[in-house]
């Protein structure tokens, strides 16, 4: 796992190359160019998926209704395939899956292949079944994913969703000439400031020592990075099996607060978007109740306006957009450090397959 966390920098490239153009920088997905009449007409983009793939989904989703201005359903394969759910001609379906042989993604494909409605999957794998199933799609190319954890998997259906959501955006008009070059450019120097989150100096290491008796995680994040705090959660139980739940930072009011007790982790990711003010009232308040903060922001010259952080972690200054592929690196490494300090077999946790071909 660490191997895959550290080749990111090289997969983002590689999901990258050959769909940007130079000069002028253009985004070109051959199999989006060839359908681009589909998602210019779509009435609604349907995401179906599992696990790590459902919470790049659920990024895609923030992303496809920000930029292109299309509504999105984010669908668990394992629900959908079960309801009876409505499907009309005018939606694109779109499995997400790195494996590409996900039992329930399959059977979620069979049901919706019966509203005959557009079929365009997000693969890692050549040739799987769900690349063989769906109409069309892009390939994530990230290479073999062999932890059972998925990390650059992730980061790479991430990057691919945030091309096809702006290109798409730039063409119905819904993102102007501006947005769209700084999001092409800054997904052009993502490699480099991966590679250099990567390299600096190892605090998450320290800070996953620190945390090692807790028992029980929150991670919270809003907008973007409410995807982020899911994965980030999903992360730590899958490998360190600490109990983590990952909450939109906004609905702790709403029950969660009540698990805030003396010493309880909580990750706060609050990059200053947006949403910054409110994601750091919600975390003085957990703070005020005991809570041990690690935040994770960007670097700015702002203050924070909390007092009592007990670890803070700073990423490089990037666009919203982008901010989550430097949020979810220091998470990837706390689950494999909290792991690591455990003594257990990262790439083969307990009770889990890399590919869920059964129910
Ligand atoms: C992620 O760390 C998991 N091991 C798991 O949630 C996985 O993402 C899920 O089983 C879906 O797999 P797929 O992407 O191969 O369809």
């Amino acid at each position: 796992m660490l191997k895959e966390i550290f080749e990111q920098p090289k997969n983002i490239k590689d999901a990258l190359r050959g769909r940007i153009l130079n000069n002028p920088e253009r985004i070109k997905i051959s199999s989006l160019e060839e359908f681009i009449d589909k998602f210019e007409k779509a009435k609604r983009l349907v995401f179906i998926s599992c696990g790590t793939s459902w919470h790049a989904s659920l990024l895609a989703e923030y992303y496809f209704e920000e930029l292109a201005r299309i509504p999105v359903e984010v669908e668990y394969a394992s629900e959908f395939r079960y309801r009876n759910p409505i499907i009309n001609q005018e939606d694109i379906i779109i499995p997400v899956s790195q494996s590409g042989e996900t039992a329930d993604t399959l059977a979620a494909i069979k049901l919706a292949k019966e509203f005959n409605p557009f079929l365009y999957g997000v693969c890692n794998v050549v040739g799987s079944t769900i690349s063989r199933e769906t109409d069309s799609g892009i390939y994530i190319h990230a290479g073999p994913e062999i932890g059972v954890a998925s990390t650059k998997a992730f980061t790479c259906q991430a990057v691919v969703m945030l091309m096809l959501a702006v290109d798409v955006g730039f063409r119905l008009r819904k993102v102007d000439l501006v947005k769209y070059n700084t999001i092409v450019n800054e997904l052009l120097d993502l490699p480099n400031k991966v590679e250099n989150l990567l390299k600096e100096s190892n605090i998450v290491l320290d800070i996953a020592n620190k945390y090692k008796d807790a028992r029980n995680f929150l991670y919270l994040g809003r907008g973007y990075n409410f995807p982020i705090a899911l994965e980030g959660a999903l992360k730590l139980k899958e490998i360190s099996y600490i109990h983590a739940e990952g909450y939109p930072a906004g609905e702790m009011k709403h029950g969660p607060l009540a698990l805030i007790e003396e010493g309880m982790p909580v990750v706060v990711i609050a990059p200053r978007d947006e949403h910054y003010k409110k994601t750091i009232s919600n975390m003085q308040e957990v703070i005020s109740r005991g809570a041990k903060v690690l935040l994770i922001t960007n670097k700015s010259t702002d203050e924070i306006y909390s007092e009592n952080i007990w670890e803070q972690i700073e990423v490089e200054h990037i666009s919203d957009e982008l901010i989550p592929f430097l949020t979810t690196i220091p998470l990837q490494k706390l689950a494999y450090y909290s792991a690591l300090d455990k003594g257990y077999d990262i790439d083969k946790p307990r009770n889990l397959a890399k590919s869920v071909t059964v129910e």
